[in-house]
């Protein structure tokens, strides 16, 4: 490794190679909770909420602790961030305390904000366009369950409802890395930004994987590897509830579409999960959902990135084994 400061603001901030590498990485800590202990000492990582968390503050928390480190759990309301310190301020004190910055936060430009200044690996823990790790972990869900990374690339996955949100962009971007066949289906007023589409066909051009997007839930599902699907609501969007009932209903997860996907299609949903809305009690509780192992690979996928990022940044190949 080069010693080059790394960061994970967007899915494609990793190449298919380095995307590979994190997650056959977290397929080891999933084997071994102390594969690897790069934050030994303890080194402290800032972990920093502006949005609320039960998975995210879990997993780095715990994440970062069973790595050998310290987690600084700041939620917005403790912070001066909170308060309008500016942001490259705040980058440039954790950044002389913290070996990590980790950050849930509203807009993409604020990661980029923060990794602008820090002169630490920055990990995008959500934004409302983002949400990387959660993808590392979906897409090592796959891993575990399809026998490893190398099954990865060829995959067809779907993902049905809020097509404009943070899981549809990141299942473009990461897919197309993967080098899978990726559908997005929503509704009119809901489908992805053309510039985030375009730089996913670029992507998947280069890795041999392709890009569907459409308003056809059926279309979208039909023979798929995998169904994912999120809340029709994101945070922050609670003023929208009732408006953004109506438009999603077609793009439900039922048995009756999951019939049209593979007969061994995994259903993922990064959670929390709106029983009865965005996917049917039958679907996320029934035999297909692998949303537990979901959940849990957040841990594994994070030491992984942790891990990978610090070895970048200290050149130290050991820490990648
Ligand atoms: N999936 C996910 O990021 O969950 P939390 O909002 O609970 O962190
Ligand atoms: N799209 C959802 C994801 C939650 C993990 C949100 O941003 O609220």
């Amino acid at each position: 490794m080069d010693g080059q400061l790394r960061h994970m603001l967007r899915d494609d901030d990793v190449n298919h190679d380095e995307q590979k590498q994190i997650i056959a990485l977290g397929l080891k800590f999933r084997e071994n909770r102390f594969y690897k202990r790069p934050f030994e000492g303890p080194q402290g990582v800032a972990v920093l909420f502006d949005k609320p968390s039960t998975r995210t503050r879990s997993s780095f928390s715990i994440g970062v602790a069973e790595l050998g480190g310290y987690p600084l759990v700041i939620d917005k309301s403790g912070s001066q961030l909170g308060r309008g310190e500016p942001v490259a301020d705040t980058a440039r004190v954790l950044t002389r305390m913290a070996y990590g910055i980790v950050w849930r936060t509203f807009g993409q430009e604020r990661v980029e904000e923060m990794a602008k200044y820090a002169t630490v690996p920055v990990v995008n823990a959500l934004t409302d366009q983002f949400h990387p790790c959660q993808v590392l972990a979906d897409f090592m869900t796959i891993a575990q369950f399809r026998g490893g990374v190398d099954a990865l690339a060829g995959q067809t996955i779907a993902y049905l409802g809020d097509a404009a949100n943070n899981m549809a962009n990141s299942y473009l971007l990461a897919g197309a890395t993967a080098g899978m066949n990726v559908r997005i289906a929503g509704p009119y007023g809901y489908l992805p930004e053309q510039s985030i589409v375009d730089d996913a066909k670029r992507i998947a051009a280069e890795n041999g994987g392709s890009i569907l997007v459409t308003t056809d839930p059926r279309e979208a599902v039909e023979g798929a590897d995998c169904v994912f699907t999120d809340t029709w609501v994101s945070m922050g969007e609670e003023a929208e509830y009732e408006k953004r009932s109506k438009p999603f209903w077609d793009y439900q997860v039922n048995d009756e579409l999951m019939k049209l996907a593979k007969p061994d299609a995994l259903f993922q949903h990064c959670l929390p999960a709106y029983r009865g809305k965005e996917v049917t009690a039958s679907v996320i509780d029934g035999p297909q959902s692998v949303v537990w192992d979901e959940a849990e690979n957040r841990l594994h996928a994070q030491k992984a990135l942790l891990t990978w990022l610090t070895g970048q940044l200290r050149g130290d190949e050991s820490l990648l084994a």
